[in-house]
């Protein structure tokens, strides 16, 4: 008797890239979302899964210094090139980065789940522009929050780039 038909789904192949600045390569299929490779091969649960349509911004990490929604990119296009996550942030000795302690400081989250997504957003923009203006901050920052924490969010930013005196409103 014949196997019932199977669909053929795409083949699993190895995708070199690296991670933090370590080299990776993993066997799977080109079109998985970067956000599942990330999380169930490599292990980075830091970033997190929020819509999966490039919407909400959880997912959120650097390829190539760039910000971009994991959830809705496919491993195979990151081959070859650098990708840095939330657990990529922090110095070789431990220190947080700047942006994180900034983020401690002003005790940004509330619920905490969208806040790794957040702060790969305000680093992106910080290492575009340096200090960046409250305009740009708007323009930047279009991760969803759903616990509504966008003041803490901009002072913190404001505080990493040295504007926090320029901060008045809530905390
Ligand atoms: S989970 Fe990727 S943008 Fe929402
Ligand atoms: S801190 Fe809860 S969703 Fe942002």
């Amino acid at each position: 008797m014949e196997d019932a038909f199977q669909p053929a789904g795409e083949p699993s192949v190895a995708i070199a890239f690296s991670v933090n600045g370590k080299p990776v390569s993993v066997e799977a299929e080109a079109d998985t979302p970067l956000l599942w490779v990330l999380r169930d091969d490599l292990g980075m649960t830091g970033t997190k899964f929020g819509c999966g349509v490039a919407a909400c911004g959880a997912c959120s990490v650097h390829v190539d210094g760039a910000i971009t929604r994991s959830c809705s990119l496919p491993v195979g296009e990151v081959a070859g090139k650098g990708v840095t996550t939330i657990e990529g942030l922090k110095g070789a000795d431990g220190t947080l980065h700047r942006v994180q302690q900034a983020w401690i400081d002003a005790q940004v989250p509330q619920c905490g789940y969208c806040q790794s997504g957040q702060i790969m957003a305000a680093v992106a923009l910080i290492e575009k522009v340096g200090t960046p203006s409250d305009e740009q901050i708007d323009e930047a920052m279009t991760n969803i929050c759903r616990c509504g924490t966008y003041p803490r969010i901009r002072q913190a930013i404001l505080a990493a780039t040295g504007r926090a005196a320029a901060q008045t409103g809530e905390a």
